[in-house]
């Protein structure tokens, strides 16, 4: 189908846990890399996520409850990232795929890892002896996303496991196959088998990934001609090649590594990269030299700051933070405001945001203003309607203002909260002052001159009453209890 991302004459960066977060993935296609695999993440994690576009970062992030980003992807990479779960189940596996579909360029499902957090949950390379489980989560997956779906195995003892497992596979649907040409039991210094990559590859007709070739055969950009042919597979896929010198991708050779970690690092701190993450993957670039001057100040560092200092780009540390605070300065300021995205679900206008207690001083919120705001206008009290998901028990709530409604397309951990988020929407959507500490007009400035408006108020009531004219009474709102 035009569009869909093509796995046939590829080389990709392969899936690697810690290794495969935005920076490494980038610096990847920068090289090369036609195809760039995230880090495996766990479905049970990520149907817990939530998105968020990250205004200051330009990035889309899926953050957990406890406001961790489990995932951090970018418009650079949409057509390119393939999205790595580790899942035993189909439901699951289903929901976290649609859940980032919008935003990657094609599912994937681990079947090799053999790691005992991931086998003991029936994930990884425990699926490689349950075909009916491999079966039931592709097909869910093929039939219920848009996306191409494929899966990364590694090879059974017997060749002809390894081709009718890779047949059955082919069966669902998927686009391609990924063969890590090792056991589950072997390690990473075995040497591969690139004949049960052959023999897969002659068995299937979509294409086949060659994996293994890292520790013996791919060293550079001419080694990986040599891999694919020797496995007659039709792409390759490099992980710890890649993860030792992501420049492994470059046709005219691999660059020396202080240039390529210099260029990791401003992809880190350009998308404010978990300090201990980059930490991590900088030593695996440094690897023999991890106990060199440069890699013990790396081991010491404890922040961005210092990871910049040790290899002296504090110049570039403090750009970019001048950069994203500038950005983040812009997104606070009322003119940038107006230019917030309304986007129409039916007849609901959404906006994707979250409540952000802290932004508000104490004893104000939103729905204050709303209320408030509604009772100047004279029209009916803004009414909630909050439902809750079962996958999570999230909260969502739309709010009604004069008959029109307004959500956040972000679900909340409380009621409260949701009911806060989509009165923040309804505020935004129509240019009102929401209260926010540092806003023009906001904060406790207008709570202020919303109990002088209810002294005046008060005052002109008192004044009607005695004139005699109960009947507008009735028009008066009670006073604020949001
Ligand atoms: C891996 N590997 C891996 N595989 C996978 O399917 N999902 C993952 O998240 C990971 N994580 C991971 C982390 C690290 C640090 C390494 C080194 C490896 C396995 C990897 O994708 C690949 O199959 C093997 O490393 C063999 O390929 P190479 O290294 O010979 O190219």
């Amino acid at each position: 189908m035009a569009g869909r991302l093509s796995f046939a004459n590829i080389t990709a960066l392969a899936p690697m846990v810690r290794v495969g977060t935005l920076p490494m993935r980038l610096l990847a296609l920068d090289y090369g890399a036609d195809v760039v695999y995230c880090e495996e993440l766990i479905d049970m994690k990520m149907v817990q996520c939530h998105r968020v576009e990250n205004e200051v970062l330009q990035t889309v992030d899926f953050v957990a409850p406890d406001e961790r980003v489990m995932f951090r992807t970018c418009a650079r990479e949409k057509r390119k990232v393939v999205f790595q779960m580790g899942t035993a189940d189909p439901e699951r596996a289903l929901s976290v795929a649609r859940l980032v579909e919008k935003d990657v360029a094609a599912i994937d499902v681990n079947m090799g890892c053999p790691k005992e957090y991931s086998t003991k949950g029936g994930m990884g390379a425990a699926l490689l002896s349950d075909p009916d489980k491999i079966e039931a989560i592709l097909t869910k997956l093929v039939g219920g996303v848009s996306l191409p779906v494929t899966c990364k195995i590694r090879i059974l003892p017997s060749l002809d496991d390894t081709v009718t497992l890779a047949r059955r596979i082919e069966k669902t649907g998927v686009a391609a196959i990924a063969v890590h040409g090792r056991l589950k039991e072997e390690r990473p210094r075995h040497p591969v088998h690139c004949d049960y990559i052959g023999a897969v590859a002659r068995a299937v007709s979509i294409p086949v990934i060659a994996n293994g070739g890292s520790l013996d055969l791919v060293k550079c950009h001419d080694d990986i001609r040599a891999f694919k042919e020797a496995c007659a597979a039709s792409s390759v896929m490099l992980a710890r090649a890649a993860m030792w010198n992501p420049s492994v991708f470059r046709r005219a050779g691999p660059l020396p590594l202080h240039d390529v970690m210099t260029q990791y690092l401003k992809y880190a701190l350009r998308y404010d990269n978990h300090a201990f993450n980059s930490k991590y993957c900088l030593c695996q670039m440094l690897r023999d030299k991890v106990e060199s001057l440069l890699g013990k100040r790396v081991q010491a560092a404890q922040n961005n700051r210092e990871l910049s200092e040790a290899y002296g780009l504090d110049d570039v540390f403090e750009e970019t933070q001048a950069e994203l605070e500038a950005r983040r300065h812009a997104l606070r300021s009322p003119e940038w405001r107006r230019g917030d995205v309304v986007a129409m679900d039916g007849d609901v206008a959404t906006m994707a945001l979250k409540f952000q207690r802290r932004q508000y001083p104490p004893q104000l919120t939103p729905k204050m203003f709303l209320l408030e705001w509604s009772r100047r206008q004279k029209t009916a009290q803004p009414t909630y309607h909050t439902v809750q998901r079962a996958q999570d028990r999230a909260f969502q709530s739309t709010v009604t203002v004069d008959r029109k409604k307004y959500r956040s397309s972000l679900w909340e951990k409380s009621k409260k909260f949701a009911e806060q988020a989509s009165a923040v929407v309804c505020l935004r959507a129509l240019g009102i002052p929401e209260g926010r500490e540092g806003e023009e007009n906001g904060g406790r400035q207008q709570k202020r001159k919303m109990e002088d408006d209810r002294d005046s108020d008060e005052e002109k009531r008192k004044k009607r009453m005695s004139d005699g004219d109960r009947e507008s009474d009735k028009n008066v709102e009670p006073t604020l209890h949001a």
